[in-house]
């Protein structure tokens, strides 16, 4: 039942990018692929649009674009709410949860206030099966399937499965560590190891939702194992939560980190990118690794501007290895079922002649909803070029080949009144650099949000933007210097709702 939220003005949602149909969403959770149907579960406070009594809210897609929103799946009740956690499809049936034919698991967070204190609690990973491809979920009778240690953060459990042990493999976020447990049944749990002490990035927030998956590297015969992990916002932190991910081996029981202790990876330089988790089971035909993220970030998530729902999740990315002079990285894409969104409207870029001087502008059509480009460009030493993605400079990256690298700088304007909000909002990031002097820029901006990757996926930045309507013409300004543009690709995408 709503309660008064029914009667807010909606703001118009997204395009292309996952939005609750009402209320609040944080996490993506249980993100699996069954039967033809991608399954996305989230943090859902459906009856208000502040973070609170936690849900798993639920949809399901065929084509990663269009989601069909079906109710809840789990609710909270009096053994606590039903926090972070994944799904995979039990198709041994190992559970002996399904009379032997396949079906979906979700180990989900139990998170129960003690003495009705919202700083005093415990948290426990349980599980809830679905015999029937996902439309209704039964809370295993057995839970907790893993009882608490006497841990104060014991949360978000990624499940995966080990082939070369023949194992399953539960991250576990646990303060400022991950801890590894193994079982081979998916209900009896051990601890296998613990990693994180001195390792990447730590704040004074805790890790959350750790995410684990192998993948190939390009070009090479190896693999490796990433370790996503959720680094949570302190109070003193400017930067707030964050996604950082190591790179390393994984042999069944324990993490090795193959880069440096104290190298940080962080997987978007964007202030709103966090809590990624990847799909489980998506067909080996097309071995693909998929995420998504919460565009958000806990410093002002409960402070932005909102009606009738609040929050927004990243269009899909699909994650790929390659070997860098530092080290093996990871890379990303916008999913190709971009290009299959409906109402694609191809167009072109109003200048599209390749040799532009300072104060030319490249003015790209407006797309009437959301729109996607791309563009290539060779810059001289010396040149400036803006890319300004909101009128009057709301959001701005200005790209600046410095004579032997190219320095990136972003920022974000916007207020909305909120002390809190008005503090950590706007940012001015710089400082990045990249030993290149030909770029590839590809974005995708949509009502509300910013996805922008730089050489062909290698950095990322993804912002939130407070403008409405959201969708201005996207103008890239050469400020000095001269550039050649080798490639520029605009599409607009039509809402379908409008
Ligand atoms: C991350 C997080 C998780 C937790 C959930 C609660 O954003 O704090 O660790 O399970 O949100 O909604």
């Amino acid at each position: 039942m709503m309660t008064g939220i029914d009667a807010a003005p909606r703001l118009r949602c997204p395009a292309l990018h996952f939005t609750p149909p009402q209320g609040w969403m944080n996490d993506p959770n249980g993100l699996v692929y069954f039967e033809g149907e991608y399954h996305l579960f989230y943090q859902y406070h459906p009856h208000d649009r502040v973070w609170g009594p936690m849900h798993w809210g639920h949809a399901v897609s065929c084509d990663l674009c269009r989601w069909e929103h079906l109710p809840p799946a789990l609710v909270p009740d009096a053994d606590g709410m039903c926090f972070s956690g994944s799904a995979i499809v039990d198709r041994d049936d190992t559970s002996g949860l399904f009379g032997g034919e396949p079906g979906l698991l979700a180990f989900y967070t139990v998170h129960r206030e003690t003495a009705g204190d919202p700083g005093d609690y415990v948290q426990e990973p349980c599980l809830a099966y679905s015999r029937d491809r996902g439309r209704s979920w039964q809370k295993y009778p057995g839970n907790p399937i893993l009882p608490n240690p006497g841990l104060r953060d014991f949360r978000d459990p990624k499940v995966v499965w080990h082939a070369p042990s023949r194992r399953w493999v539960m991250a576990l976020a646990c303060g400022q560590v991950i801890r590894f447990y193994v079982a081979e049944n998916l209900l009896d749990w051990r601890l296998a190891s613990e990693f994180g002490e001195g390792q990447g990035a730590h704040t004074e927030g805790p890790w959350e939702c750790p995410d684990l998956f192998e993948l190939p590297v390009e070009g090479r015969q190896a693999t490796r194992w990433v370790l996503l992990v959720g680094v949570g916002a302190g109070e003193q932190e400017s930067f707030g939560s964050f996604t950082q991910y190591f790179v390393g081996h994984f042999g069944g029981e324990r993490f090795h980190n193959e880069n440096p202790a104290e190298t940080v990876l962080m997987m978007d330089e964007g202030r709103d990118f966090y809590a990624v988790q990847t799909w489980s089971d998506v067909p080996d035909g097309d071995g693909r690794r998929l995420a998504i993220a919460w565009l958000n970030n806990w410093l002002y998530a409960n402070q932005i501007p909102e009606a009738g729902w609040r929050g927004t999740l990243s269009f899909p990315r699909e994650l790929s290895l390659e070997e860098t002079g530092e080290g093996i990285r990871l890379r990303q894409a916008l999913a190709a079922e971009l290009g299959t969104a409906g109402g694609l409207s191809p167009s072109r870029m109003a200048n599209s002649t390749d040799a532009l001087m300072a104060g030319d502008n490249v003015l790209i059509e407006q797309g009437p909803s959301a729109a996607h480009g791309r563009l290539s460009l060779q810059m001289a030493p010396g040149t400036t070029l803006e890319f300004d993605l909101q009128q009057a400079g709301q959001m701005l990256l200005r790209i600046t080949h410095d004579g032997s690298a190219l320095r990136l700088e972003h920022r974000r304007e916007g207020r909305n009144g909120d002390p809190d909000f008005d503090r950590h909002f706007p940012h001015h990031l710089t400082g990045q650099r990249m030993a290149k002097t030909d770029i590839e820029l590809e974005w995708l901006v949509d009502r509300g949000s910013l996805e922008l990757l730089v050489d062909g996926g290698r950095y990322a930045a993804t912002h939130l933007g407070i403008t409405d309507p959201f969708h201005q013409p996207v103008t890239v300004r050469l400020v000095a210097g001269s550039a050649r543009l080798t490639e520029g690709r605009y599409q607009g995408v039509i809402d379908p709702l409008e």
